[in-house]
């Protein structure tokens, strides 16, 4: 709940600063949405000290960013990486030589004055040029036809790389705000990093080859020109590191930022806000708050772009300037007679090639470094995502299920918390017990009910069927013996008849289990009522597709449970939208599931007290403790009880006697 006191909102005891719009009317009005204090990600603070490295810093870890671009490429097609790497050298030497030869061409002309002899002398020379560069046109367009094979490659194998490695995450991953937003962003902008870091890859090899040389020739005219060149190269690599050091940074500065402009944009298109959204008439202050963020995001990029620019233009000034000494160099080496005029010349354009491949590189750099960046978070996705995957439990499982299940202790904190959602939960069921689980919400239920199901693991303390710990059972056995209907049901993208069967993997139900089941869950009757029956497309996204009703989609979740036909089977409020006389006729059915149900253990949340009372025991849940247990005429015995409590609440003192 939340108070406003003058631009300062007490939410859950913390003390937000949140900075108003101007006022309109007499009274100021707080943000709804756009509070600056969203919380940022944990992995944004670790990617500062990443982004905030020094210059030299950023040069030592480009390599072991950019190697998983090359263990990506070289993991889906290793001859086209063999390619694409010695193509990209060889086409940098030919560049050096190229160089080389038009020195050597130009040193030949240059040697005394221009004459039709000197020009018909140094023929072989010009032609060698003209041969190196024909080579490299062509090697330059092998270059790219290579390129073109490899991009697709690596994109294509980070992508399913992503996919299997996020496929396997813990369920629980999903309630951590702070992965969620890291796979959002981490995933596919890391897919488009590693393949758009291949041209800069390829073509910074190349520069490197060239640039390596470019100097080894321009040291063979004198060293001290070399040492020019290498000064020339400082600045602009400087440049290059520091401004995408501050994109970097700005990229983290708004994390928060756009985390906000989505929430407001999701709010604003999500069918899910339409409603509310007309009836509490929030277009206009969508819209206000919505400018506020975009406005402060402008503002921000910016900034940001200004220092970059200011950045670049030092960087091209110092190294024009040091390109400037390095000719000065040049000119004292000439006037001193320590070079001769042919010399010279040579030297000149060798120095020039280096300098301008060198201000190539930095570009390419740049990009890569901006790239890596990217890269990082990709990385840092797949070890996220590595150590939240489930614990791969390798105890087989019979699918007949435990004849026991225990909890002994169990306490439980979602991710990101420090407040456990349960505390020490112990809690014996048999196989074929009926279990309802009452209470208030937010006491604990729904959570229970997924530790039991082994959705979540405990934080601590254990859950064993028979005398296995669960945490080493089989995953897929696990799953086998569990059916599990939602609070809120799922309403899958395609046909009727796929939303019942789609948890039946191998084989389907026997018919008359099957049509038991769509007859008890009420969704028989729905799919009854579709005008393609079972293969009525159930999203508007489809030609011709339906939706469904809230209670109706909730009737195929309880079908889709039942017909998987698991020994336990656990059912979160599963007929809170249901029509009383579909409630009643799934509850008869949960409730009498030793004779109907083949001895399933059978576990149902409710915070309805009259649903609950057939059951053969009740949990009482309370501020995540179980707080008693018992039948219900054993919870009615005590008059101060929270059950007993609970049910006066909801069913009139005189109904309770007998
Ligand atoms: N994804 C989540 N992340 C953090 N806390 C959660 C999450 N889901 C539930 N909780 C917290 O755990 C407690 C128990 O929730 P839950 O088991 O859903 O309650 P119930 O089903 O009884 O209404 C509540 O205090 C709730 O705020
Ligand atoms: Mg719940």
């Amino acid at each position: 709940m939340s108070r406003r006191l003058s631009g300062i909102i007490i939410w859950g005891g913390t003390v937000r600063k949140v900075r108003l719009p101007k006022a309109n009317g007499p009274q100021a009005r707080s943000l709804l949405f756009a509070l600056e204090n969203i919380a940022e990600p944990g992995w944004v603070k670790d990617r500062h000290s990443v982004a905030s490295v020094s210059t030299v810093d950023s040069f030592r870890n480009l390599p072991k960013t950019l190697r998983l671009t090359i263990a990506t490429g070289w993991g889906a097609a290793p001859l086209l990486v063999i390619a694409a790497g010695v193509i990209s050298v060889v086409s940098g030497i030919l560049t050096a030589f190229g160089l080389l030869a038009t020195a050597d061409a130009l040193s030949v002309l240059l040697r005394t004055t221009i004459t039709p002899e000197r020009i018909s002398e140094s023929i072989p020379e010009v032609s060698l040029v003209l041969v190196i560069y024909s080579a490299r046109a062509l090697i330059e367009s092998l270059e790219r036809t290579v390129e073109a094979s490899v991009r697709p490659h690596v994109a294509c194998a980070a992508e399913n790389n992503l996919a299997r490695v996020v496929s396997g995450i813990d369920v629980i991953a999903f309630e951590d705000a702070s992965f969620r937003e890291l796979a959002a962003q981490g995933g596919q902008a890391g897919v488009r990093a590693l393949a758009n870091s291949v041209t800069p890859l390829l073509g910074l090899l190349s520069s490197i080859a060239t640039v390596t040389a470019s100097v080894v020739a321009t040291s063979l005219f004198h060293p001290l020109l070399a040492i020019g060149v290498v000064v020339a190269c400082v600045p602009s690599a400087w440049a290059a590191s520091r401004s995408s050091r501050l994109n970097n940074l700005h990229m983290l500065g708004t994390v928060s930022d756009h985390l906000q402009k989505s929430i407001l944009a999701e709010i604003s298109t999500d069918s899910r806000f339409a409603m509310e959204r007309a009836v509490f008439g929030l277009r206009d202050r969508l819209i206000v708050e919505y400018e506020l963020v975009s406005k402060r995001l402008c503002q921000k990029e910016i900034t940001s772009g200004l220092k970059r620019a200011r950045i670049q233009l030092a960087g091209r000034a110092l190294s024009g300037l040091s390109g400037a000494v390095a000719f000065g160099v040049l000119a004292i080496l000439l006037y001193t007679r320590w070079i001769d005029v042919a010399v010279a010349g040579a030297a000149a354009v060798a120095m020039r090639v280096s300098i301008t491949s060198v201000t190539g590189a930095a570009g390419r750099l740049y990009n890569l470094f901006e790239l890596g960046f990217s890269i990082e978070l990709y990385k840092d996705l797949l070890r996220g995502a590595a150590e939240r995957r489930r614990s791969v439990g390798s105890v087989a499982f019979l699918e007949t299920g435990p004849d026991i299940i225990t909890m002994s202790a169990v306490g439980f904190c979602y991710p990101g918390h420090s407040r456990p959602s349960l505390c020490d939960i112990n809690l014996t069921i048999g196989r074929g017990e009926v279990v309802a689980i009452v209470g208030r919400n937010g006491s604990g239920k729904s959570t229970l009910a997924k530790i039991i199901g082994g959705l979540y693991v405990p934080s601590i303390g254990k859950v064993f069927w028979n005398s296995v710990d669960l945490a080493y059972v089989r995953e897929n056995d696990i799953r086998k013996n569990v059916s599990f209907v939602a609070q809120t049901p799922m309403a899958w993208p395609t046909t009727a008849g796929n939303n019942v069967e789609i948890g039946c993997h191998a084989d389907l139900p026997i018919k008359e289990w099957w049509d038991r089941s769509l007859k008890v869950s009420g969704a028989g009757d729905v799919i009854d009522s579709l005008p393609h029956k079972m293969e009525t497309l159930l999203s508007t996204r489809f030609v011709d597709g339906r939706d469904l009703s809230v209670g109706q989609w909730q009737r195929l979740a309880i079908a889709r449970a039942l017909v998987r036909n698991g020994s336990i089977l656990i059912a979160d409020e599963a007929t809170s939208a249901l029509d009383p006389h579909a409630e009643s006729q799934v509850l008869e059915f949960l409730t009498s599931s030793k004779e109907s149900m083949n001895q399933v253990t059978t576990i149902f949340v409710t915070h309805r007290i009259l649903n609950a009372r057939k059951a053969d025991r009740i949990v009482v849940m309370e501020g995540g403790r179980i707080v008693e247990t018992g039948s219900h005429n054993e919870l009615m015995q005590n008059p101060e009880g929270h059950y007993r409590l609970m049910y006066e609440v909801q069913v009139p003192p005189i109904n309770t006697r007998g």
